[in-house]
């Protein structure tokens, strides 16, 4: 069966659908001849999905934490997206608690309930700093940060209803990703501040001492990996690592790399490191190769050229 018979004239939720990844997701599973239900109170910022105009797409402007998913009827699966992102946590992590443990809670039930499949949006920020690279799913689950430690508390709830309730969940610990729709906030992703800061040229700012390194993911690959969560059998209860093409890159390269792509030549500003920074992460992609058939296919130079022209785009 081709991955487009999986999805055609089936409904399916996605809960934060309005967001970075969420809305590429929403994107895939219409393009599939998916019927798709958004739930999303547009917390973090405008629509993502105003350039779609399906009769098979609805939209609800709501908080997953009050919506009533009793209402919708069985679905095929909810691709869990919705949640409060790294930095607000720390100023406020009862609400970042709220909405990632809460809601992620909502969705389980629902799930129960419908024996609807769950694709849940993890982080590998569970990991906190990592005593070896590249990172196993094995490895000691210790967050620094409100966030990770509140992803770490959903993922918690997903098994537990997987070993209570045969919930079918499966978790993808995403990596950094980036790509065309995230948003350009300090809070939100280095690539999308650095290319802005770059086409624009202003010079870039690094917090730390730049040695800090990430594997970076592209959206594209991430989207996959949800598809192919979706498809995979025998992968309920299971949390497995969504990284990128495993070049481990630090923070003062990348800087260089993308001043480069954008033809900008500076010196860099560097300020003080951040609270929660993890000093190195890079995936081990071994087990979502095995269980969900995931290879992540784009480099980081190609989506990168590809990003930055994204954004000349919208620009011009
Ligand atoms: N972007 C990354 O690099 C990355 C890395 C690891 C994990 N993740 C996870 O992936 C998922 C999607 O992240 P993203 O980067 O697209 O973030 P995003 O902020 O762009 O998308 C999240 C969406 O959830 C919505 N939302 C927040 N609270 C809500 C609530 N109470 N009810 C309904 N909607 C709500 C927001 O409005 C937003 O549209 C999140 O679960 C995040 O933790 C992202």
């Amino acid at each position: 069966m081709s991955l487009h018979d999986d999805f055609r004239g089936k409904k399916f939720v996605v809960t934060g659908g309005e967001g970075f990844i969420g809305s590429h997701i929403v994107e895939a599973l219409l393009e599939r001849e998916g019927e798709v239900i958004v739930i999303d109170d547009l917390s973090n910022g405008a629509s993502r999905l105003k350039h779609l105009n399906s009769e098979k797409l609805s939209i609800y402007h709501e908080d997953i934490r009050r919506f009533n998913f009793e209402s919708l009827g069985k679905v095929e699966c909810v691709f869990n997206e919705a949640a409060r992102a790294l930095i607000p946590s720390f100023r406020d992590p009862i609400t970042d608690l709220e909405v990632n443990v809460g809601g992620t809670i909502k969705v389980l039930d629902y799930a129960r309930k419908f024996k609807t499949k769950v694709v849940h949006a993890s982080s590998g920020s569970v990991y906190g700093n990592p005593e070896r690279i590249p990172i196993t799913e094995e490895h000691p689950l210790r967050p620094i940060s409100p966030y990770g430690t509140s992803k770490l508390a959903a993922e918690s709830y997903c098994g537990f209803y997987y070993r209570t309730y045969g919930v079918d969940v499966v978790m993808l610990r995403y990596f950094n990703v980036y790509g065309p729709r995230q948003s350009v906030s300090e809070e939100m992703g280095v690539i999308p501040i650095f290319v802005e800061r770059a086409l624009t040229r202003n010079r870039l700012t690094i917090f730390g001492d730049g040695s800090q390194t990430r594997d970076f993911l592209n959206i594209k690959d991430v989207v996959r990996a949800n598809l192919e969560a979706y498809v995979a059998q025998g992968v309920s209860g299971k949390a497995v690592n969504i990284g990128g093409g495993g070049r481990e890159i630090s923070i003062l390269d990348l800087a260089k790399l993308v001043m480069q792509l954008c033809s900008y030549d500076s010196e860099v500003i560097f300020k003080p490191a951040k609270p929660g920074d993890i000093r190195r992460l890079v995936a081990d992609n071994s087990m979502a190769a095995s269980l969900l058939g995931y290879h992540p296919q784009v480099n980081l130079e190609e989506g990168l050229v590809e990003y930055i022209q994204y954004v000349k785009d919208k620009h011009s």
